[in-house]
């Protein structure tokens, strides 16, 4: 099969590794694609969110498959265009990738089929919401409903923050109309785990649990990034609540996008939150999350080609997955000054070193004149296996000892934070 991968982040490159091992795919493409994409696939210049141009690629070309990675253009309906010009895609339809699209939506879902998530409102107006705010009292939580890069939760300590934010995404339009909906919830306490599992419409297979590393700084300090590391299994999430996930959560969604006539087919993200009162959902991604995929892909011992063709085809119940009996951790090497200002082009040393002992898996990476250079904000995910959690994260850190680039910046304690 020609198929081929939309993105260009760590992310994309996880999924290009383990279906490049599928002997189902003969030619493999990604649009953009990276430097180290582009080591084992074709790239191919078209934009990520570009929808008439990757079906216009995707047909010209005679691709087989196409799978979409990111967010935006699944929001944007990639995989339906995609369809309705005869190219079978991976990955939900728009009408189910809504419940990453929007908060308030996926909030009313977990309302309506009894799905436990935090107490909240939804607002479009800000007086209301102010007034709500005064009412609930801190600490409380703000969302804008849309698609925000991440940037568009604030947990706020305070009753002043949480206006503060409303006001920003309602008023000033700091997120655009992303923020013209408002979700403003209870706060929850807890350990967050991420629970990755395909979906075929109507069966649910999970992943190992993960947990991803949000700040930029050791000890969970700084601003918000896109993610500076993930390990796989976290010890928090034991057999038992996982099997209430199952029964209480995973289930349920899955039944209730049937039931309101968006089958999910593709990748679900649930952010969870262990709380006191028990598992509860912070929110829905329509994908896998980045840096969780490279991890928990590392520990996928089989064809991953196969279980995107069942996501599609229904019969996701049929297939036999397997999980190495290990645990992973994935290094996120970042620019310096990521995620605000950081600079691009510094050439990277050590790649070929660090590869013999982990994956090194290209985010922000470009080729310049014959030299693999920074071309991001999050630069490498070097990622490495281990018996226990223990050595999959000590390898991970001694694997990335080689690698040098002007500024990098990485977190020290990745898998030792919570
Ligand atoms: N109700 C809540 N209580 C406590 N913390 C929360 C709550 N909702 C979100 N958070 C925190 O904010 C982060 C971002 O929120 P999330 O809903 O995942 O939005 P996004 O990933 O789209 O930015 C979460 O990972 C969690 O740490
Ligand atoms: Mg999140």
């Amino acid at each position: 099969m020609k198929v081929l991968v939309v993105g260009s982040g760590g992310r994309e490159h996880a999924i290009c590794w383990k279906l490049k091992q599928s002997p189902k795919v003969d030619e493999l493409f990604c649009a953009p694609g990276n430097a180290g994409i582009a080591q084992i696939a074709q790239c191919v210049d078209v934009k990520a969110t570009d929808v008439d141009g990757m079906v216009k690629w995707a047909k010209e070309n005679a691709m087989d498959f196409v799978v979409v990675a990111p967010d935006d253009p699944l929001a944007l309906g990639m995989v339906d265009a995609l369809e309705a010009a005869g190219i079978p895609a991976f990955g939900p339809h728009k009408n189910a990738a809504v419940i990453e699209a929007s908060k308030a939506f996926s909030k009313e879902l977990m309302k309506k089929y009894h799905i436990p998530t935090a107490k909240y409102e939804t607002f479009t107006d800000l007086d209301k919401a102010l007034a709500y705010i005064e009412e609930q009292g801190a600490p409380i939580v703000v969302k804008a409903d849309g698609l925000a890069l991440g940037k568009g939760v604030v947990v706020a300590a305070a009753v002043d923050e949480a206006k503060t934010a409303a006001r920003e995404m309602m008023a000033d339009k700091k997120f655009g109309t992303s923020g013209s909906t408002v979700v403003i919830e209870e706060c929850m306490t807890g350990p967050e785990v991420t629970v990755l599992a395909f979906a075929d419409g109507e069966h649910v297979r999970t992943m190992p649990a993960s947990q991803d590393h949000k700040r930029a700084y050791d000890g969970n300090q700084g601003p918000n990034t896109g993610g500076m590391g993930a390990i796989s299994p976290p010890p928090q999430y034991t057999p038992e609540i996982a099997q209430r996930c199952m029964e209480e959560i995973f289930l349920p969604t899955i039944r209730a996008l049937k039931e309101e006539g968006r089958p999910f087919h593709g990748v679900i993200y649930f952010g969870l939150m262990l709380t006191p009162d028990g598992p509860k959902v912070v929110e829905y991604n329509a994908r896998f999350g980045d840096p969780e995929c490279q991890a928990v892909l590392s520990l996928l011992d089989g064809d991953l080609m196969d279980i995107f063709l069942a996501c599609r085809e229904g019969n996701l119940d049929k297939l036999d997955i397997r999980w190495r009996d290990q645990a992973a951790c994935c290094l996120v090497l970042a620019s310096g000054g990521y995620p605000l200002d950081y600079k691009k082009g510094y050439p990277i040393f050590g790649l070929e070193e660090a590869g013999k002992n982990a994956v090194v898996f290209h985010a922000g990476t470009a080729e310049k004149d014959g030299q693999t250079v920074t071309n991001g904000g999050r630069v490498l995910g070097v990622t490495a296996l281990g018996n226990t959690l223990e050595q999959a994260i000590d390898n991970a850190y001694a694997a990335a000892k080689p690698i040098f680039f002007q500024d990098m910046h990485f977190r020290k304690d990745i898998g030792h934070a919570f």
